[in-house]
C-alpha cells in the first residue's frame, strides 16, 4: 500500500516535467489523483478538478474492494437470471441494441468525508473527492430486466461484476430494491463522458443507481439476478449499513438498529480557492463549488464569510436537475486582514438543509458537515 497526502503528490508533480507526470505517480489514463492505495486502486480527486459540472474521465475518482478484473469486450456476457421467464445471456452488441439513454448524474462514495470526522473511524480517509459528475450512456435496467421477463412478485435486483474475491475480501454483490431498478432512470451504463467506460470504471458494463450511494453502482456488471430477498453477502448484510438512530460519537450501534444506505445526503463544498490561500485586503476572491442532494435537485446554496453568522445566497449554475451536482460561485471584497472562515450550505428542493455537524457513525458514512474553508487577508 502507498499512500501520498495531496502536499507530497503536489510538491512531487510540480517537481517533474509535465511529459512524465502521467504514469509515474498515478496509473496510466489518470491525472495526477490522491492515492489512497495503488493495488486496488483507491484514488481520490483534487477538489479544484470538481469546478466543472461534468468531471473529466482522468480526474474522476476511483475506488474497488478487488482487484479489476480484465475483460474482453468479444466474449463478454451478462446473465439475466432468477425470477425470471427467459434467462438471458447478452453480448455488448445486444445491449448497444437497445433504447440507450444519456443521463449526467453524480456518484460519490458513501464514505466521502469519512477522514474530517471526529472520533476517526477506521477505512479510508477521504477527504473531499470521493465524488465526480459524469455523463452516463446505456440501456435501461427496465428493458433488460423486461428481455428476461422478470416476475412481479419480485422484490430485489442482485448486481455482480467480474471482480472475484481475493483472500478475506469477500464477492462484491449489491442489491436494489425493485422500486429503484424500474425507475426510467437506472440504466446500465457502457459508457462514461461519450466513450466506452474505463476498465477503472468498470468497462464493458456498469449499473448507474443515479441519487444512490456509490457502492450501488457495480462495476464489471456480469450477473443480474431478478430475487425475492436483498442479497444476504457481506456487502448487503454488513457493510454499507447506517443508524437508524444517531448515536453519540464513538458510540456503538447494534446490527439490527441499522438500515442498508441508499439516497446520498444533500451537500456542497468548494472545489476553489484552496485552504489557507492569501489574498489582499480588498481584492476581490471568487468562490466556486457544487451542491448535491442525491435524489433531489439543489434549491439554494448560501454561503458565510463569518464563520457561520450570517449568510447569503450563492450564484448557481444552470444545470437544475435531480442526479446530478450544480455548481456555484460566490464572490466576496476581503475588506478586512485577518483570519476568515468561509462555509456553504446547500438546501435541496426536498426541503432538507446541510447541517453543521453530520451524524457520526461507525462507519463514517454520509459525510454532510458544513465545510470551514479558512482564508488569509494580508493587510
Ligand atoms: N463494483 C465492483 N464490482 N467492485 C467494487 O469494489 N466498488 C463500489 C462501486 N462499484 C465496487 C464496485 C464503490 S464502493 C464505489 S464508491 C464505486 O464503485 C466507485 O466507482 P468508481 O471507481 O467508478 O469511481
Amino acid at each position: 500500500m502507498r499512500y501520498l497526502s495531496r502536499r507530497q503528490l503536489l510538491a512531487a508533480a510540480a517537481a517533474m516535467p509535465a511529459a512524465a507526470q502521467s504514469g509515474s505517480l498515478t496509473v496510466p489514463g489518470k491525472a495526477p489523483l490522491i492515492v489512497h492505495n495503488d493495488f486496488p486502486e483507491d484514488l481520490e480527486s483534487l477538489p479544484e478538478y470538481l469546478a466543472s459540472w461534468i468531471t473529466p474521465t482522468d480526474k474522476f475518482f476511483v475506488r474497488q474492494h478487488l482487484p479489476r478484473p480484465k475483460i474482453d469486450a468479444g466474449a463478454f456476457r451478462v446473465n439475466v437470471g432468477g425470477m425470471v421467464s427467459t434467462p438471458a445471456s447478452l453480448s455488448v452488441d445486444d445491449l448497444r441494441k437497445l433504447p440507450q439513454l444519456t443521463l449526467a448524474a453524480t456518484l460519490e462514495c458513501a464514505g466521502n468525508g469519512r477522514g474530517n470526522f471526529q472520533p476517526r473511524i477506521p477505512g479510508l480517509q477521504w477527504n473531499k473527492g470521493a465524488i465526480g459528475n459524469a455523463q452516463w450512456r446505456g440501456p435501461k435496467l427496465k428493458d433488460v430486466l423486461a428481455r428476461a421477463g422478470a416476475s412481479a412478485q419480485a422484490k430485489y435486483v442482485d448486481f455482480d461484476g467480474a471482480d472475484v474475491p481475493v483472500g478475506k475480501v469477500p464477492e462484491f454483490i449489491r442489491s436494489i430494491p425493485m422500486r429503484k431498478a424500474m425507475l426510467e432512470t437506472t440504466i446500465l451504463a457502457l459508457e462514461m463522458n461519450g466513450q466506452p467506460l474505463p476498465d477503472l470504471h468498470g468497462f464493458p458494463l456498469r449499473l448507474i443507481v443515479p441519487g444512490w450511494d456509490g457502492a450501488s453502482w457495480v462495476k464489471w456488471v456480469n450477473s443480474i439476478q431478478v430475487q425475492a430477498q436483498s442479497n444476504p453477502g457481506f456487502y448487503m448484510a454488513t457493510a454499507y449499513k447506517y443508524p437508524k438512530v444517531a448515536p453519540a460519537p464513538g458510540g456503538a450501534v447494534k446490527p439490527e438498529d441499522m438500515d442498508v444506505l441508499e439516497g446520498m445526503a444533500v451537500k456542497s463544498f468548494f472545489a476553489t480557492p484552496s485552504p489557507e490561500t492569501k489574498v489582499k485586503m480588498g481584492s476581490t476572491v471568487r468562490f466556486a463549488g457544487i451542491g448535491w442532494g442525491g435524489e433531489n435537485r439543489i434549491a439554494r446554496v448560501d454561503v458565510s464569510t463569518d464563520g457561520g453568522a450570517t449568510w447569503r445566497p450563492a450564484a448557481l449554475g444552470k444545470e437544475d436537475m435531480a442526479f446530478a451536482w450544480r455548481t456555484f460561485s460566490f464572490e466576496w471584497k476581503a475588506a478586512r486582514p485577518g483570519y476568515t472562515v468561509v462555509c456553504c450550505r446547500a438546501s435541496d428542493a426536498a426541503g432538507r438543509t446541510q447541517p453543521i455537524d453530520a451524524a457520526w457513525n461507525p462507519s463514517g458514512y454520509l459525510n454532510n458537515s458544513v465545510e470551514r474553508l479558512g482564508i488569509v487577508v494580508e493587510g
